[in-house]
């Protein structure tokens, strides 16, 4: 399928329909528009550890569709019946073990099984069916959220500003709108006039393929650069702010992204840009105190050493390719959420979330 045809579901990250969950595949963007289906939770799995589906509210919202086809397919096989609940555990197993880093895949798959569990006894089909309302609402919040964090994120945009950001933390990336794209795509639809350098993310190019893809279709300017230019333009004064995504948010503020967004926000620091992170509250996990205790990714070395299968490195070449890093909070002047606009201290800033998350996931 081309862009043209997908009319209004061109950046539609994940689609539920007809009891299958389609996942756009973002490894083909810019150049083509597919969609995988999926039917089965180990399929959902494979699907965002192969990077499908990739960012952190996506592939949440894809791991609670994937334990919902695995209550639909246990109520379809004779054999699962008798175990319905222990199959729906094993499920949710395979699908939390796809990725490790960012917080909203355990943290969705924990809500649905709190579901699941909430009704043992009932019949199966009843389970099942409860079970892909709950996705289908963590998908309609997380759009919810994306908006709010767009609300109050775009008060912070100067009129006339060039945002920095980095990787992909749009509509893509998320149930739809995006977290710091959403931020970007709110300034412009109250009147702002803003621009866009993004950088190209290696070895994923999340930025090259994905934010410039997404921003074009909003007729937002935005420029591509190489990661290694994020100083070059910061020196020379065409930053105004770097808005990036998070993955994980520690209980201190520390902020596990996509590799790479630790040094934007050290040379942010050097030539004083605002460095913010813009996440819903499903990213933020009060039981991890601190960034070291943040389990990195480490993917594959081929990712680094070859592009599309061709190498661009000498055959047998050493490479290490962790998917994420941390950036400490001392770096990061607020952090957007769809409550509001936190600041530091966030030791206590987060603390007073709390109420907020446990409101939100009972
Ligand atoms: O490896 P990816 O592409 O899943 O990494 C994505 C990021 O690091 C994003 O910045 C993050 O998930 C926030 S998305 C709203």
């Amino acid at each position: 399928m081309k862009h043209e045809d997908q009319g209004g579901y061109k950046t539609n990250s994940l689609i539920w329909q007809d009891g299958k969950l389609l996942l756009l595949d973002q490894r083909e963007l810019p150049h083509e528009t597919r969609y995988v289906e999926c039917s089965s939770p180990e399929a959902v799995a494979k699907a965002i550890s192969d990077m499908v589906v990739r960012g952190a509210p996506a592939i949440g919202a894809a791991a609670a569709y994937g334990v919902a086809l695995g209550a639909l397919e246990a109520c379809r096989q004779e054999s699962f019946l008798d175990r319905f609940l222990d199959r729906i555990e094993d499920a949710a197993e395979t699908l939390r073990r796809s990725r490790p880093t960012a917080v909203n895949l355990a943290w969705a798959v924990e809500r649905m099984l709190r579901r699941a569990r909430s009704l043992a006894g009932k019949p199966p089909q009843e389970i099942a069916q409860a079970l892909v309302e709950e996705a289908n609402a963590i998908f309609a919040e997380d759009v919810r959220a994306n908006m709010e964090i767009g609300r109050y994120g775009a008060p912070l945009v100067p009129d006339r500003g060039t945002i920095l950001t980095y990787c992909n933390a749009g509509a893509l990336a998320t149930a739809g709108y995006g977290t710091a794209l959403g931020v970007v795509r709110a300034a412009q639809a109250i009147g702002k006039r803003v621009s866009v350098i993004a950088c190209e993310t290696r070895p994923y190019l999340q930025g090259a393929r994905l934010t410039t893809w997404e921003l074009q279709q909003d007729g937002i300017p935005v420029t591509l650069i190489t990661d290694n230019a994020a100083g070059y333009v910061m020196k020379a004064g065409l930053v105004d702010m770097v808005i990036v995504g998070a993955d994980r948010i520690a209980a201190n503020g520390d902020v596990a992204n996509k590799i790479g967004t630790y040094q934007v926000a050290v040379i942010a620091r050097e030539h004083s840009v605002p460095f913010y992170v813009a996440a819903p509250t499903s990213t933020i996990d009060l039981e991890t105190p601190d960034g070291d205790s943040i389990p990195i990714e480490m993917r594959s070395p081929g990712e680094v050493t070859h592009f599309r299968g061709v190498p661009i490195a000498p055959e047998g070449v050493a490479a290490i390719n962790p998917a994420f890093d941390v950036t400490p909070a001392r770096f990061i002047k607020a952090i957007i959420t769809e409550v509001g606009v936190l600041r530091p201290p966030y030791t206590s800033s987060l603390r007073s979330l709390q109420p907020v998350k446990k409101l939100r996931e009972a």
